[in-house]
This record gives structure tokens, sequence and C-alpha cells, in this order.
């Protein structure tokens, strides 16, 4: 099967670098007036429509005076759960914080309680239609969390509903094992045999059955301190299960540098980052993800991208879509709150989540540039006057077309 694009505007983010940090996140390497032939689901060849070579595809597409780049690579979601939270939104308005509803059983422990009621056919459903929502606004690679179910039956449910996306869907998926959410209420008064439920019972199954990718935690003040959450990434490293964690959304918890610590591939949240959080960034190859949308949800403060990207380091951005926090996945708009309030500009945003987004869940050889021999996995965009347009135009989705395994979508 081979697609051909003609007469692009502008074929963005060509480069074969596998991250972008620092001052190097200002450009997006673009070629104008382009053409990209994709063949068998990857890029195979792409360049100026003046040198095009006469070519046979089984599918053309005129791309006039729209650009084509990466879909994004969308390296933190909860999008499997099992239904809305908008009471807690409202409550948030009337002046309760995240924390307190938290604490009143709320929040995490709400979700949990629906997902347990929920059966893996209709989770899967539900969480399929998210997918395919996040698609048509550009997403081609996602990682996906556990988290919602809080006991060993619960949380195979939703890694195996993970796993049911992965092998339908015709988007990139890693999955993180995340029973280190919140502490199930039986489990209130006696947080160690949690903590051993998931070491001894969890872990071993989930490695069994091959289910994830990465190990996570949420490392905050009143949900997981720093000792548990080492303890729990040493754990899921005997298993070969990387950290991906949550770490400094509301506190200078020490999260960060215990990710750093235990190699972590992210951090994520970091709205509380300091000199010694940048310090233990610096030198390491974890990568700093913002997830300002959440931020902007719960009305917190936004996390300081400008200071990280101004230490020379790399800053990825991604979603957190999930039901209590970040009801929505969209990237566009992300990308707006990104420019808005981060004070980060259109194309270091625009590489936070392509390459970056997809160094964050390790899949930088195969997504998040053009390069040849990448799965083709690309944006064609409506017709706009510059890439700045996209973030700028809020609210309103950019995409025309989106290319999944080099087939429109
Ligand atoms: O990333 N911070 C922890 N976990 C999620 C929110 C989970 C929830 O409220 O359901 C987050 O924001
Ligand atoms: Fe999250």
């Amino acid at each position: 099967m081979r697609l051909l694009i003609t007469n692009i505007k502008a074929l963005c983010q060509l480069s074969d670098r596998k991250r972008i940090a620092g001052s190097d996140m200002q450009a997006i390497p673009c070629q104008e007036n382009a053409w990209l032939l994709a063949e068998d689901g990857l890029i195979h060849s792409f360049g100026k429509m003046e040198n095009m070579p006469e070519m046979y595809a089984d599918e053309y597409y005129d791309a006039s005076g729209r650009y084509v780049l990466p879909s994004w690579c969308d390296s933190h979601t909860h999008l499997v759960f099992a239904s809305s939270r908008e009471q807690e939104f409202v409550d948030r308005i009337r002046g309760l914080s995240y924390e307190e509803i938290a604490r009143r059983g709320g929040g995490i422990l709400n979700s949990a309680q629906r997902l347990n009621a929920t059966s893996e056919d209709e989770l899967y459903e539900q969480s399929l239609r998210r997918l395919h929502e996040v698609m048509a606004q550009g997403t081609g690679a996602i990682e996906i969390k556990s988290g919602y179910g809080l006991n060993t039956e619960a949380e195979l449910k939703m890694l195996r509903v993970i796993r049911r996306l992965k092998e339908n869907a015709p988007v990139a998926i890693k999955a993180s094992f995340l029973a280190a959410h919140a502490y199930p209420i039986d489990y209130k008064e006696n947080k160690e045999a949690y903590i051993k439920l998931i070491i001894d019972e969890m872990l071993p199954k989930v490695a069994d059955e091959g289910l994830a990718d990465y190990m996570d935690v949420f490392c905050e003040k009143g949900f997981f301190e720093v000792a548990e959450t080492e303890r729990l990434l040493e754990a899921g490293w005997k298993y070969g299960l990387k950290p991906k964690i949550h770490a400094n959304q509301l506190h200078y918890s020490g999260g960060v540098q215990a990710g750093v610590k235990h190699n972590a591939v992210s951090v994520d949240h970091l709205e509380c980052v300091g000199d010694a959080e940048i310090a233990a960034l610096k030198g390491s190859n974890t990568m700093a993800t913002l997830l300002p949308a959440a931020a902007f949800f719960l009305g917190i403060q936004y996390q300081p991208a400008r200071k990280i990207i101004d230490a020379g380091l790399p800053v990825c951005l991604a979603s957190d879509y999930n039901p209590g926090s970040c009801p929505s996945g969209n990237v566009p708009l992300l990308l707006t709150i990104a420019c808005t309030q981060l004070k980060m500009t259109p194309e270091e945003a625009i590489n936070a989540i392509t390459i970056n987004g997809a160094a964050a869940m390790e899949l930088e050889n195969d997504m998040g540039t053009i390069e040849k021999g990448k799965t083709a996995n690309l944006i064609i965009t409506r017709k706009i006057t510059s890439l700045a347009y996209i973030p700028y135009d809020f609210g309103n989705n950019p995409v025309e077309k989106c290319i999944l395994k080099g087939k429109i979508a």
C-alpha cells in the first residue's frame, strides 16, 4: 500500500534527533512545497516538489496549503476510566481543593469504585471511543495508565483493556502500571499492606502476562512518600519495568530526585520545580514532562517551563487525560495552554509533543519526526497560514486528516 502526499505547503519536523533540549527547541526544521510517500505503513521517502520522481501510488492526497507533521505523541494519560466526575468539578468551583476532595474519599477512590463496578468489555468500548476522539485531534502515539483498579483483579482488568487497545488501534500504545495511585479505603490504616500487595501479588502477575511497559507511582505528600516510591520503583525494576512517575504536582516532595535516582524515563507534572530539581534533571536522561492542561483545569500554579528550557533541558508536554484533573486529551488545546500560560513558543510546544513525547515513551526511533523508515503516523492540517496558527486558533481542531500506519484514517 503506497500513499503519495503532494504539494505540501511545509513538511515539518524533518530531523534525526532523538530528543530536543534547551534553545534547540526553538526550531522546527521544515521543507516547503514538498511531497511524501508512505509505503506499507512507513515513511518511504520525501523531498521537494520540483525534484519529485515519477511515482505510482495506490492513493494520492493533494495537500496544497496544508502542513504535514508527525502525529502528536501523548506520553501521559489515564484514558481508561469508567465514568466522569463533574460533581467534583463543581465542588472545586465552590471552594474545595483537589486534595480535600481526595481526603473525603472522592477523586481517585471515586473513580476506583466506578471502575470496579464496570465490566472489562464496557471499559474497553468506552476507552476505544475516547481513543478515537484523540486520534481525530492528531494523536498517533499514546501512553495509558492503570491506577483506578487499586486491587489485583481490577488493575489487571485495566491493563488488559490497554492491551486490547494496543492490539486493535492503529496508534502506538505504551502501558504503565499505576496501582500506587492512591491507598484504597480498606488499607487507609495499613498502608504497608497495600505496598506489599502491589509488590508481592500484583507486580508478578502484571509481569507474567506482560501487561505493562512502565512502573508509575503518584509520589506526593499524602499519597506515596519518597521512601515508599523508591521501594516500589526498585520492585518494578526487578521485573524490567522502568519508572515513569507522577512527581512534584502539589509539593516539593523530592519526587523528581527519586525518579532521576532510579533512572526514570520521565518525571511528570512538575508544578513544583526549583533549583534542586533542575540540578537533578541535568546530567540525567530523565525527561521533564509537563501537564499544563491539568494545572489549567484544577486552577493551580503552572509548571515553570521557561526555567527548565532555559537551563538547557528538554521539556515534554502531555495531556494527562483523566476524569478528575483533566477530562480532555485534546492536544491542540494543550498546545495553546503551553503557549499562553507556560510562555512556550509554538515551536517549543510542538517539539515537546512530537519528538520529546516520543522519547518519553521510548519511541524516538519510530515516531516524533519525519524520517525515512519511521512509522507513517502523520497529521495533515487544514489550510493554515503558519505553524503558530495551530496554538493560536484555540478551541478548534487544526487536523484535516490523520495518516495512521500509512493510511488515511
Ligand atoms: O495525573 N495526580 C494523580 N493522578 C492524576 C489524577 C487522577 C484523578 O484525579 O483521577 C493526575 O492528575
Ligand atoms: Fe496523571
